[in-house]
């Protein structure tokens, strides 16, 4: 189709992107039938608008000085599994009812590009080399399956845990094929609801839209909070209020341990009455790569990594615990009501953040130039950035070890966030919770061997467990126990009590087994 009878030459003119079309005379009948269908679907007004404000408010919050308006969060809206032990059990029973009453949903971001992990395909799909091999999408979809026979269980009545699957561009036929391959992996495949966040062009620095080559813009997803646009437009929220659900879990894909739909999270949620609520870890490290939940300027937010500074991010309090200490885990309650209302009322005032990257691009000459600094910004909105419309917000402290261990990086040595660290946290709780039900391992030389609690460098409490004499690191016990057996370490004594067990140990729902004793 001619660009300039199907008025869109007119409308790249009107919104300052006409370079677009400059090489519209070299492209093949096909590529020029996609880059149409491209801009036909674009709001250059909107999208110029957005590169405005994502830019003033980049330059805004750099001279302003953040630090001044940033509190840590109040001891009052707090709830933490350490300190509130007490009450644990009561909010998960109360979490269980709510999921008993089919009233609770999980949703899954995973619209995400996995840059940093260099996979072409979604993370979800990704296996860390667990003895089962099974994938992140496996891990979660199998805790939901648990989840909803532990609530059946104990109020005897049958209940769903609808999952909500938010993909991009980049990741909806992938992420659909390879659970439809998998046969949902045991759930309904009607609880299972994926939908596609938006995407947006890549900027140079004057605003101008980045053509990745000559017929194709540089495209990448609005952020995990295009959520609320996508929850809006893709008729998410009607289907939720059909459902009746009241509250959701929004996650990430990348956490190896996150408690998908967690009942105590969600109990504690319930009973505070709260709106939103977020899960945090406590940060030991000033430089880690993680958001911290904290008020700036009275409202809740999350002062991301990139965009706290190190002088903030060092700060302690009198007892020598960082000062913005509340780690986002990327693990967010909201009840239906209050979602409803960002959708429809709150999503447009959100801004795009702005990411500074190097893009690819074609230049004039039609050369493809990959660039060596950043050229130019992509805009993302954060599914965070909406907490500070709640009238009621709490914060959930859990434990690192037992519920975040992300995977970022591809393996290298001593890397952060790897699929080695993410499997080794994963085999490292489920000892523990082997131990914890009163079960022992033997190692290679006969011996039971010593459970010392000890300190990592990040502070947390881990296990030493298995010495690797090559490099003198610490191994774990090599021990997984199926999400179909046990969704938090409950439900073992009677598998495990009183018995010694030779690792590699796999516990799922056909039984005990000791891989290498049997030289599998
Ligand atoms: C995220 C959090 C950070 C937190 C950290 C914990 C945000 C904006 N930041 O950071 O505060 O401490 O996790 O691990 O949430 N995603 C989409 N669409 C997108 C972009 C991302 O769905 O357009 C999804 C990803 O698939 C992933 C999640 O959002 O599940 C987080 O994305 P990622 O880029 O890994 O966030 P981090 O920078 O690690």
């Amino acid at each position: 189709m001619d660009p300039n009878s199907s008025g869109i030459s007119q409308r790249l003119a009107e919104a300052g992107q006409s370079h677009l079309l400059q090489f519209w005379d070299v492209l093949s009948p096909d590529e020029k039938a996609e880059l149409t269908l491209d801009l036909q679907g674009m709001d250059f007004k909107e999208i110029n608008g957005f590169f405005k404000s994502a830019m003033k408010m980049s330059s805004n919050s750099k001279d302003e000085k953040m630090d001044a308006r940033m509190e840590p969060v109040p001891r009052d809206v707090l709830g933490s599994v350490t300190r509130d032990r007490d009450s644990l059990r009561e909010w998960e029973a109360a979490g269980l009812l709510c999921i008993s009453q089919n009233k609770v949903a999980a949703l899954l971001l995973a619209g995400g590009q996995g840059t940093r992990l260099g996979v072409s395909y979604p993370k979800g799909m990704y296996d860390v080399g667990l003895p089962s091999h099974k994938t992140l999408f496996q891990i979660q979809a199998e805790r939901i399956l648990k989840l909803q026979e532990l609530a059946e269980k104990k109020h005897k009545t049958k209940c769903s845990i609808p999952w909500y699957i938010m993909t991009s561009g980049r990741t909806m036929e992938s992420t659909k094929e390879f659970f439809s391959h998998h046969n949902y992996f045991g759930l309904d495949q009607k609880n299972v609801v994926f939908f596609q966040q938006g995407m947006l062009p890549a900027m140079d620095y004057n605003g101008k839209i980045i053509l990745e080559n000559k017929g194709k813009l540089s495209m990448a997803p609005d952020g995990n909070g295009g959520l609320y646009r996508a929850l809006g437009g893709q008729g998410i929220l009607e289907d939720m209020q059909q459902r009746g659900i009241e509250c959701i879990h929004v996650y990430c894909v990348d956490n190896i341990l996150v408690k998908v739909a967690d009942p105590s999270f969600i109990g504690f949620c319930v009973q505070k009455r709260a709106y939103c609520g977020a899960k945090v870890v406590e940060k030991t490290n000033p430089t880690e790569a993680v958001g911290v939940v904290c008020k700036v300027d009275g409202h809740y937010q999350v002062v991301e990594y990139s965009e706290i500074t190190l002088a903030t991010a060092e700060k302690r309090s009198s007892d020598g615990r960082l000062m913005f200490n509340a780690g986002n885990v990327a693990n967010h309650f909201f009840s239906f009501s209050f979602l409803k209302d960002i959708v429809e009322k709150y999503e447009p005032k959100l801004q795009h953040h702005v990411a500074q990257k190097k893009i690819p691009y074609v230049n004039e000459k039609g050369q493809m130039i990959k660039p060596d600094k950043p050229n130019g910004i992509k805009m993302e909105k954060f599914v965070f950035d909406i907490f500070q419309f709640a009238n009621k917000f709490v914060v959930y402290e859990v434990l690192r070890e037992d519920e975040f261990s992300p995977l970022k990086n591809a393996d290298s040595q001593d890397g952060k966030d790897t699929p080695t660290t993410a499997r080794h946290a994963l085999m490292s709780l489920h000892h523990r919770w082997v131990l914890n039900a009163g079960g022992h391992f033997i190692d290679e030389n006969g011996r039971r061997v010593p459970a010392i609690p000890r300190d990592d460098e990040a502070g947390s409490v881990t296990l030493a467990v298995n010495r690797n004499l090559k490099d003198g690191t610490d191994l774990p016990i090599k021990c997984e126990i199926s999400p179909l057996v046990s969704y938090g370490g409950e439900g073992l004594e009677d598998l495990v009590r009183g018995k010694e067990f030779h690792p590699t140990l796999m516990i799922d729902e056909s039984g005990v087994h000791e891989l290498v004793k049997n030289g599998v």
